[in-house]
């Protein structure tokens, strides 16, 4: 035992030769604030006691990141991921435990005393540090080429100024140049020491077959590429030649330091603007950005010229859901725009859509307009994408009716990947009327692409028709919504219900007269929880929880029944222990059900979170049941029974209308719990 805990120790610090020592640690950890520190990278909304946000770790629709001041803590509820803010920063800026330290101490401006690295040491730095140094050190060296070297002065900052670019917003984007020699870049960071191998892994240099060395962005003005954090992970450089035989732009190669599909560029800027203005440009070029930044628009990011992916739309998604397109009226332009949209409606996004003027690109047009100029533009030209599509189309197709058919097909394929079930049913509508078309048929023609589809998991649209009374499911076949409970986990939910059973079982919670009777109603927590199971035919499926309802329901009607000192002093033994943690305070089970509000508010709420556990329940259940008909589904597909796959078809609908309704009850269930 000694001996394995001395090798553990001995080894631990050979592996962190720059060591922290625990008083830092803490002074790092006393100081960081996990709002603050979270809040950079998620946009944080106050709810009660805590903050929420969209997770950061996985695609996220709705807000599931949960920041805890009180406790220093934060935990997505839908992933998993989460914990103190050293544990936040290591996951999300990727670094290893010291470097998340040191990224926190910096940050708060505590020094770490730590010893000049050995040559060693200096070696077994893992080459993405070493990269990011090295390109960190090239964006100043670029930057200084272009305002204090002469050849950077004449040409680089000349080419800038001529475009109109100020010298703040030059500074701003820590813009460059490179000179035009073969290798001062190279020369230069070698007299400063930076090793060959990183300056070839980040593409600053290339060495040619013959072993000669060349600096990549000879002669080229200079875009470093930052991450959401402000990492200089790239470069991208432009030539200043009008001769069409060299590539117009060279950007710096896929590396361990850069994955350019998860990167946009101007994020870094223009984070703050998105959140404040609650939605994002989307240009297609460096210069877009820069001069819409100059024209006063800061919310504004670039593809760089590539259709978008999953990873960019992820990293928009933390900040916003509405987007703007902003492109190039031309036909390359249109054609971008729609590559684009049907991955970020996929991503549930919304989209607009706006084409500049024939011949103007944002750049060109921010340049002529200042700031109101150009969103009073934007606000008074951008269209849906919907209408946008089908105007663009339908203008092509005029009355063809074969070309007609493929439009309308081509429109759907966009609606049908849209998440969310609401607004792709305003949009089938909106569909409908500009191609006057039944809405029915198009509504069948977008089921069948959601079913073959490779999202074997999305559910086909309910009906249109508005149905505002909650439907049940005792209706429409009950028995459908009885699941296996064998493979289904029900328990968190049910364990919830039952606690309230015992806590409050008897508190009053509903005292309301009806519309129809004089008479007043008056219903338990219990008889409430009896009434809602009741209606949809549902029993706990924990027998456990199902003996302790049936007897708090036994003797609900009797005088003075208090359920707490009953279960406490109840002869099972297993019965009793249950209803002890459940009255314990400590008491804050599953992530499901984990609270950080007041206990003594609670029974104040129950009005609230009673059918709100409720519906999550229900919603389980649901869920359950929907998964069991998909896989139904695909069978029946396979097996071309076009009867049942109607059958299933239906009952899916049902259950969907259903979730509708249970979604509006617990819309607001998460401001309670946590
Ligand atoms: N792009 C690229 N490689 C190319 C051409 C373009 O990476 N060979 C990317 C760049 O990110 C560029 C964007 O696509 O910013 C848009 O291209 P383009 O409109 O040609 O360039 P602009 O940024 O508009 O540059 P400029 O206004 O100077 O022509
Ligand atoms: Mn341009």
């Amino acid at each position: 035992m000694y001996t394995l805990l001395l090798t553990c120790r001995a080894s631990f610090s050979y592996f962190c030769p720059a060591m922290i020592d625990q008083q830092t640690i803490d002074r790092i950890m006393d100081a960081a604030n996990i709002v603050d520190v979270v809040s950079e990278f998620v946009t944080l909304r106050r709810r009660g006691v805590n903050f929420v946000g969209l997770c950061p770790f996985h695609t996220d629709k709705t807000p599931s990141f949960y920041v805890s001041p009180a406790k220093n803590i934060c935990k997505c509820f839908s992933c998993g991921e989460g914990g103190t803010v050293v544990h936040f920063i290591m996951k999300h800026e990727q670094l290893a435990y010291p470097d998340a330290l040191r990224y926190l101490a910096k940050k708060y401006n505590i020094e770490i005393p730590e010893r000049a690295l050995s040559d060693q040491e200096k070696q077994q730095q893992d080459d993405r540090q070493s990269m990011l140094i090295i390109n960190t050190w090239a964006q100043q060296y670029f930057s200084s080429n272009l305002l204090e070297h002469e050849e950077g002065r004449i040409i680089g900052l000349a080419y800038f100024r001529e475009r109109g670019f100020r010298e703040d917003i030059i500074r701003k984007f820590r813009l460059g140049y490179c000179l035009d020699r073969r290798d001062a870049l190279y020369q230069e960071a070698i007299r400063k020491g930076y090793q060959h191998t990183f300056l070839e892994k980040t593409g600053l240099i290339s060495v040619y077959e013959d072993g000669s060395i060349h600096d990549r962005f000879r002669a080229r003005i200079i875009f470093p590429i930052h991450t959401l954090s402000g990492k200089v992970v790239a470069f991208g450089g432009r030539t200043l030649l009008k001769d069409g035989k060299i590539a117009k732009y060279v950007n710096s190669p896929e590396s361990e330091l850069y994955h350019k599909s998860n990167e946009l560029y101007g994020l870094f800027f223009a984070r703050q603007a998105i959140t404040r203005a609650d939605r994002c440009y989307l240009v297609e070029g460096y210069t877009d950005v820069i001069s819409m930044h100059q024209a006063g628009i800061e919310n504004v990011v670039a593809s760089s010229g590539t259709s978008l992916t999953q990873g960019q739309i992820r990293l928009i998604r933390r900040f916003t859901s509405n987007i703007t397109i902003l492109y190039d009226g031309d036909p390359a332009g249109i054609k971008a725009a729609f590559r684009g949209i049907d991955m970020l409606l996929e991503e549930g996004l919304n989209v607009k859509v706006l084409l500049l003027p024939d011949g103007e690109d944002p750049d060109s047009f921010a340049r002529q307009h200042n700031a109101s100029a150009f969103i009073d533009f934007i606000t008074r030209n951008e269209t849906d994408f919907i209408r946008f599509k089908t105007r663009l189309l339908l203008d092509q197709a005029g009355n063809d009716p074969l070309q007609r058919t493929t439009l309308i097909t081509d429109i759907l394929r966009s609606i049908a990947v849209i998440p969310d079930n609401i607004a792709r049913s305003v949009y089938l509508r909106e569909c409908s009327a500009i191609l006057e078309v039944d809405e029915r048929i198009l509504l069948n023609e977008i089921n069948k692409i959601r079913l073959s589809s490779k999202h074997s998991q999305i559910s086909p649209t309910p009906p249109v028709e508005a149905n505002h009374h909650a439907p049940s499911l005792a209706t429409e076949g009950a028995s459908s919504l009885q699941t296996n409970p064998a493979t289904a986990n029900f328990e968190p939910f049910e364990k919830a219900l039952v606690r309230y059973i015992i806590r409050y079982g008897n508190h009053e919670l509903y005292n309301y007269s009806s519309e129809n009777t004089i008479e007043k109603v008056s219903l338990s927590v219990t008889q409430y929880i009896r009434h809602e199971l009741e209606a949809d035919d549902l029993t706990f499926h924990t027998p456990l929880y199902q003996i302790i309802f049936e007897e708090a329901l036994a003797h609900d009607k009797t005088e003075g029944f208090d359920p707490s000192r009953y279960f406490l002093s109840y002869p099972n033994d297993t019965i009793s222990r249950l209803a002890a943690e459940l009255l314990s305070d400590k008491y804050s089970l599953s992530k499901v059900h984990f609270r950080f509000r007041e206990e003594e508010t609670e029974a104040d709420k129950l009005p609230l979170l009673v059918p709100k556990d409720i519906f999550a329940l229900k919603n389980a259940h649901i869920e359950h049941r929907r998964k069991q008909v998909l896989t139904l589904l695909k069978d029946a597909q396979v097996l071309n029974d076009h009867h049942r796959v109607t059958e299933l078809f239906d009952q899916l609908t049902e259950l969907d209308k259903f979730k509708g309704y249970i979604n509006k009850g617990l819309g607001e269930r998460i401001i309670l719990k946590m």
